[in-house]
């Protein structure tokens, strides 16, 4: 019988027959040591057509184009098939404010079934080959959101996983991964220490650890989001938005729309605007420098290190961002650009999206929506264009977030002091508080 998949060495070609390989050679290219593989398969691609029109409930419903042989390995608590919704009251705002008329379309990640984040595809994913590969001990470094995730899904599955987090990290995170059973190293430091002593780890006890934001893992799960827009919106959007912290999501959207592209012509990746908070920018920092050196060759390959980065929003805290080389030269192709949003009001977006949509975001989604209307600002989104915006995680990952949503609460003492009100008297004080960030 003709296989699956393999994956294929992005840097030199090498095939690695199959995961199980693949965890042999301890995740990396025997030939040249890469760690970036991608996988390619001998699935009929008239099958997806099928699919993207049918009733889609979690990704797995692309099982043929995922790297799993056997459908019973699967893990899952429904991840995935999340809808996406139309946000009307941004559309108005763009059109009363800049005479724009646009779509704005939000992928609803708070709603996967696992932890409520983006990254629930990706550890329903790991879950189910490790338990088809018999691997017993895995290890992640995480700024919170992952770890939380990999830990969730890996119990399920019976696996040990090691969490390596960064001093800052929330302490939700720490309390869900350690509530399962698994292990927690919280190390005294940043991010960047985090990985190193993680990878260390991984070495001395020949663990596999997660290959961060590059892992065929990792990618193989989030590209089915493009299979969802195929299904949803019956197209890609003109304009893609998410906070970024390593950017998994934009390197799986262009391994997914490359994938299709030869069933689907004329499929290319939507203008990425990669938003990051002003606490914890390096790649805004590095882009703005190329845009006013004119993006000189090899521009990707220069950028700022930020350590310990002072910010409140520790799942974007990545001070190091080894994958802007990646990020940049994606941008670049489509027009994109990266820009900065200022953190100390990204209370107020949440609060307004809660208002109006009664939908309670995450400190990092509400660094997404913060984005998107410094975007309008700086003229980053054109008439007529479609954008959707990566909402990817809920509330529930961080209740001191939560607490920053009261806003209506009067102290009384006696009935006298309690009058009614009305709903809509709130609202012009919302959006005066997000229009002056
Ligand atoms: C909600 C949310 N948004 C954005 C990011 C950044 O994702 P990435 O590290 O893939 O850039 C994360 C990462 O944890 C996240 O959880
Ligand atoms: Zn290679």
């Amino acid at each position: 019988m003709q296989q699956k998949y393999h994956l294929q060495c992005v840097a030199c070609g090498h095939v690695t027959s199959d995961f199980g390989e693949w965890f042999t050679q301890n995740q990396q290219c025997p030939d040249c040591g890469s760690k970036h593989s991608e996988v390619w398969y001998t699935s009929d691609y008239e099958e997806l057509s099928q699919i993207i029109h049918q009733r889609v409930e979690s990704f797995w419903q692309y099982f043929p184009f995922l790297p799993l042989s056997d459908p019973s390995n699967i893990i899952t608590c429904i991840e995935g098939g999340i809808p996406i919704e139309r946000w009307g009251f941004l559309e108005e705002f763009a059109k009363e404010q800049y005479n724009l008329n646009i779509e704005v379309h939000v992928c609803r990640n708070d709603l996967n079934g696992g932890t409520g984040t983006f990254k629930d595809v990706s550890a329903s994913l790991a879950a189910s080959l490790f338990k088809e590969y018999g691997i017993e001990q895995y290890c992640v470094a995480s700024t919170g959101n992952t770890a939380t995730s990999y830990a969730t899904y890996l119990s399920m599955a019976g696996v040990n996983c090691s969490v390596f987090l960064p001093d800052n990290a929330l302490k939700a995170s720490e309390a869900f991964i350690s509530a399962y059973g698994q292990q927690v190293f919280r190390v005294k430091g940043d991010y960047t220490k985090t990985k190193v002593i993680a990878s260390g780890y991984s070495k001395t006890n020949h663990i596999l650890m997660s290959n961060g934001n590059i892992d065929p893992i990792r990618v193989e799960a989030k590209k089915t989001m493009v299979f969802e827009w195929l299904r949803q919106l019956g197209r890609i959007p003109d304009v893609y938005i998410q906070a970024v912290s390593g950017g998994t999501g934009p390197i799986a959207i262009d391994k997914g729309v490359r994938e299709i592209q030869s069933v689907y012509p004329g499929l290319r990746n939507p203008r990425f605007l990669f938003i990051q908070p002003d606490k914890c920018d390096p790649m805004v920092q590095a882009w703005e420098k190329a845009e006013r050196e004119n993006f000189p060759a090899g521009f990707e390959n220069e950028y700022p290190t930020i350590d310990n980065p002072d910010t409140e929003i520790p799942t974007l805290a990545t001070g190091h961002p080894t994958s802007y080389p990646i990020l940049a030269k994606l941008a670049k192709a489509v027009g994109g650009s990266f820009v900065r949003i200022n953190e100390s009001g990204i209370a107020d977006n949440a609060r307004l999206v809660a208002f109006e949509r009664q939908v309670m975001l995450g400190p990092a989604s509400a660094v997404c929506m913060a984005g998107f209307f410094e975007s309008l600002k700086k003229g980053l989104i054109h008439d007529g264009e479609t954008v959707l915006l990566n909402i990817g995680e809920g509330v529930r990952r961080s209740p001191e977030f939560v607490d920053k949503m009261i806003y209506t609460t009067k102290m009384v003492d006696s009935v006298d002091e309690c009058q009614p009100h009305t709903m809509s008297s709130y609202r012009e004080q919302l959006w005066k508080a997000v229009l002056v960030n």
